[in-house]
């Protein structure tokens, strides 16, 4: 797969957005290990196929039999030992082809980004613990607030991925829910909190329902509309009848800004407004999505988002930073702080808790934190926002343009119109394409024979009990033209299927 102008530019007029790559070379040495020649062996070849190179676990495990050495080597020694494993056998996230997940292809900046957070080694714990670093990751949440439409006054803080933020913000929200007594003495008698959620929201709601004691059934399911969306008439209903039920307390509404499967975004304006009439929390997973806020031209697909009680953005999906960062934010940080503040006499810093100084650790369950923000402050700063939102706009455009080829073909068949970067389709075979069970084969055949072709990575992910082709657009490696080439790919396999 070469570098070309996508087709869509030219038919569209939209020329392709600044390329990233440009930006490659960062002269820094680190002893022997240049990092300009692991940043430029590594990303170099990130747009190489295959896009996933992997092997029998026996023999990839094979080169890592070696006992934990007494006396140590060369560092390149150590380093060519790692490459011949993690840096041989890996998916390139910043392939072109590589749509199986909302995964970051990462960006040319962070191995500077990631050098340097080694290199100052802060412990976030709070101002006094890393006073720089604390103003460093305390810019990109006032950056993402303002982004987001949030008020003065609401904070957050990076931690380590959506499951940990999402898990961060139902607990605070069950626990404003319940009452300080809950911290005190957990949960004893009384209503039964409730998360309510669509369907379509990601696992790690009903993990977070698990991990506070509340089980599984403290998720209860909101059914979707035909666009797998929440259906706003169905969480109404959900609310009214647990406004009567003295057994069940709502403490908390997630609502989805990109949903995992589909990438469509909840009705945000529609569902804020349900939650501020039944005074219940609203947390907006925006994981994925939330990187459509950087910019201009999408940032109004998440309309309503700026009406969240607490908001998950993941650097580490569409944002295209380098893994891991999630970014969380509450409205009202102190109903974060009732319930994750404590007074250890070992992390008493003396704290005048001013704005600019207070701790970070009473805003999630987390402790140490390195500075996640640093990678992700180099790279704001140095691409700009208008690069960035262009790139991130150019992938939304990308799959709006792969739907057009669906629609387009009678091949092919939609599965909806996507809302941010993810499209999700069928192919349905000529001859066949009435009989549900071969179509669904042919196209779990497709997505097993795109991935050793090595171009592509798909995932399947399962529309109304069917397996729909997944394509996932979030790498600024993309363009229209890979779409066009997917297309014929996938063409190319269901011919050699047919012929059996
Ligand atoms: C919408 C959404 N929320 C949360 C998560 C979990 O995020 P993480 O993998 O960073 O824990 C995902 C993961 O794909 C997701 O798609």
């Amino acid at each position: 797969m070469g570098d070309g102008e996508g087709q869509m530019g030219a038919a569209s007029g939209a020329p392709n957005p600044p390329a990233l790559e440009e930006r490659y070379r960062i002269p820094l040495e680190a002893g022997t290990v240049s990092i300009d020649a692991l940043v430029d062996g590594i990303l170099a070849h990130a747009t190489d196929s295959p896009v996933l190179r992997t092997g029998a676990v026996q023999s990839v495990g094979a080169a890592l039999t070696i006992e934990l050495p007494d006396t140590g080597i060369p560092l390149q020694a150590a380093v060519d030992e790692i490459m011949s494993v993690a840096g041989t056998y890996y998916r390139k996230n910043a392939h072109p082809g590589m749509f199986s997940y909302v995964a970051s292809p990462g960006l040319p900046t962070d191995p500077l980004g990631h050098a340097l957070t080694a290199a100052l080694n802060q412990n976030l714990t709070g101002y006094m613990g890393a006073p720089g670093a604390t103003l460093v990751e305390r810019t990109l949440i006032r950056w993402l607030c303002a982004l987001a439409g949030l008020p003065e006054g609401s904070d957050g803080l990076v931690v380590s991925g959506g499951s940990i933020a999402n898990f961060s913000a139902i607990a605070a929200a069950v626990h404003r829910g319940l009452g300080p007594v809950a911290r005190e003495q957990g949960i004893q008698g009384g209503p039964h909190p409730v998360i309510l959620a669509a369907e379509s929201a990601h696992f790690s709601v009903q993990r977070a329902a698990i991990l506070l004691g509340l089980g599984r059934a403290g998720v209860e399911v909101v059914e979707c509309d035909e666009t797998h969306r929440m259906d706003v008439e169905a969480l109404a209903r959900k609310l009214d009848e647990a406004a009567d039920d003295p057994g069940r307390r709502v403490c908390c509404v997630v609502a989805s800004a990109g949903t995992t499967a589909m990438g469509v975004v909840d009705p945000l304006p529609e569902i804020a407004a349900l939650c501020r009439q039944h005074g219940v929390w609203l947390h907006v997973d925006a994981a994925y999505g939330g990187a459509a806020l950087l910019s201009d031209a999408l940032r109004e697909r998440l309309c309503g988002i700026e009406l969240a009680d607490s908001l998950t953005v993941d650097l580490h999906k569409w944002c295209y930073l380098a893994f891991d960062g999630s970014v969380l934010l509450y409205r009202d940080p102190e109903s974060a702080r009732e319930l994750f503040a404590f007074e250890a006499d070992y992390a008493r810093y003396g704290n005048d808790q001013t704005a600019e100084t207070r701790t970070c650790f009473d805003l999630s369950p987390e402790v140490s934190r390195r500075s996640r923000a640093l990678p992700a402050y180099l790279a704001w700063r140095h691409y700009g926002l208008d690069v960035l939102g262009r790139n991130i706009q150019h992938n939304a455009e990308c799959a709006q343009y792969l739907a057009e080829l669906v629609k387009a073909s009678a091949d092919f068949e939609l599965v909806t119109e996507p809302m941010l970067s993810i499209c999700c389709f069928r192919y349905l075979p000529p001859a066949s394409k009435d009989d549900a069970s071969h179509v669904d084969w042919v196209n779990a055949r497709i997505v097993e024979r795109l991935a050793l072709g090595g171009n592509f990575l798909l995932s399947s992910t399962l529309v109304n009990e069917r397996p729909v082709l997944r394509v996932c657009v979030c790498s600024h490696t993309t363009s229209a033209r890979h779409m066009d080439e997917l297309v014929l790919e996938i063409r190319r396999i269901a011919a050699v299927l047919a012929e059996g």
